[in-house]
């Protein structure tokens, strides 16, 4: 558990770690290229360690040091039976990419993973994996899951749910498959993975018009190896951004921050809301946008947001909930059903504590209602988590604001930013470690 109080200001450069998602691919693509590549800058946090030592466990000889690890792919084919079962700890984005790769081995695999994996939907990839021919069976629709072994054929997929965990677990599986696979996708989803691909030379177009984008995916043609800089991470920025906007006397920088326009949705939001955040040197790295940022105090006003905001931001309504309650007039977020299925029940969590910590807030219909106030008297200091990452490092920004607040099970916050007590506190965080009573 740990503890905070409240601030007297959040200024400096905190060191934000490489984007989460990119991490991961930067582990399975080069993992199955033809070659050796040099990865810098990827994230060493428990998710992205469970997909690296998944593809060890497949064979692959990844070797690491300070800066860079190195990938040493043996192709499309490569990968070999694991001894065991593949865990994969709290990671859903290593589950849905791995059944969708694993699917199209020539082997039989198992998944597994810890108790709030164990109770994520994986229908959503496994249904559509059906339609090319895979073999998955799951338990009562979750991990563990068996991959049998199957040939797979092309197919065309409509994306029922707009996920990028599942249209990148298809296009793995379409990438080792013989023939044309495509994908259409309704809603906007993060597209390293289309990205990525097409920078490794696989055979992928994307046309996109205005209501829907359609990915054709030939199969079978080896990918080269690349060397990759992963950009720091947008969504573990958001704490520090938000810590910086709702604290007065703050200013913070953020260097080399992934700014990609499907993934960018909280900075459109804050800005909406009257954040003084600037973008400053924007420019290209591995085919991602990234940028700085300039973030300092703001006064927020409250704002509405419709569902095609959770398109662009899904990972980011716990920190954007704490902006809203220091808003200077209420919000509303339209379209949060998602939030329902992410590592906790994220909506339900989201009214606990606020109304925990005496913000009126509610939901109906999975919208999101907060209607802020200027003092807020706490009910309940404890913060229920979930082993929740996101919620756990929301609510310590909370604290930086109304503090002191005890964070419950703060340890899953290694599940994507190990180091980010001690950022916070070299910004004038005040967190400390606190052993349950
Ligand atoms: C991710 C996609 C999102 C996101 C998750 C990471 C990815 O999940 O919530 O944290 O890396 O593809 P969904 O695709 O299920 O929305």
């Amino acid at each position: 558990m740990i503890s905070n109080l409240i601030t007297q200001g959040i200024n400096g450069i905190p060191k934000i770690p490489g984007d989460k998602s990119i991490s991961h691919r930067s582990i399975i693509i080069p993992s199955i290229a033809n070659g050796i590549c040099e990865i810098k800058n990827i994230l060493k946090s428990d998710d992205v360690l469970h997909t690296l030592n998944a593809f060890r466990a497949m064979g692959v000889k990844i070797l690491e040091n300070e800066s860079k690890i190195i990938i040493y792919g043996n192709g499309l084919d490569s990968l070999k039976k694991p001894k065991n079962s593949i865990y994969l700890g709290n990671s859903g984005t290593s589950a849905r990419l791995l059944t969708g790769l694993l699917s199209s081995q020539n082997f039989t695999s198992i998944l597994t993973g810890d108790k709030s994996l164990s109770s994520r939907p994986m229908e959503r990839i496994a249904d559509p994996l059906t339609k090319m021919n895979a073999k998955i069976s799951t338990t009562n629709g979750s991990l563990p899951l068996t991959i049998i072994s199957s040939n797979l054929k092309p197919a065309n997929i409509d994306l029922k749910i707009p996920s990028a965990q599942i249209k990148s677990g298809l296009l793995l599986a379409a990438l080792n498959t013989n023939g044309e696979t495509s994908i259409t996708e309704h809603k906007i989803t993060r597209d390293h993975t289309e990205i990525m691909l097409k920078s490794f030379g696989a055979d992928i177009e994307v046309k996109k018009t205005d209501n829907k984008k359609l990915i054709k995916i030939y199969g079978k043609k080896e990918l080269f190896p690349k060397n990759i800089d992963v950009p720091n991470d947008l969504s573990s920025s958001a704490f520090f951004i938000v810590s910086a906007l709702i604290n007065n006397n703050s200013n913070i920088i953020l260097k080399n921050i992934n700014n990609n326009s499907t993934r960018n949705g909280i900075i459109l939001a804050l800005k909406k809301m009257g954040a003084r955040i600037k973008l400053l040197n924007k420019r290209i790295n591995n085919n991602e946008n990234v940028c700085d940022m300039e973030v300092s105090s703001s006064n927020l006003q409250g704002c509405e947001f419709g569902p095609e905001y959770a398109d662009l931001m899904i990972d980011e309504y716990p920190i954007l909930s704490i902006a809203a309650s220091f808003a200077n007039s209420p919000s509303v977020f339209h379209g949060l059903k998602e939030l329902r299925v992410k590592e906790s029940d994220r909506l339900k969590l989201i009214i606990l504590n606020l109304q925990n910590c005496g913000v009126n807030c509610k939901s109906e219909n999975n919208d999101l209602y907060i209607y802020p106030s200027k003092n807020y008297k706490i009910k309940k200091n404890t913060i229920q988590t979930d082993f929740d990452h996101r919620i756990a490092m929301a609510f310590c920004v909370m604290g930086t604001k109304i503090g002191p607040l005890k964070i419950k099970d703060s340890e899953c916050i290694n599940t994507s930013f190990p180091t980010f007590k001690d950022e916070l506190n070299k910004l004038g965080g005040n967190i400390f470690w606190k052993k349950l009573l």
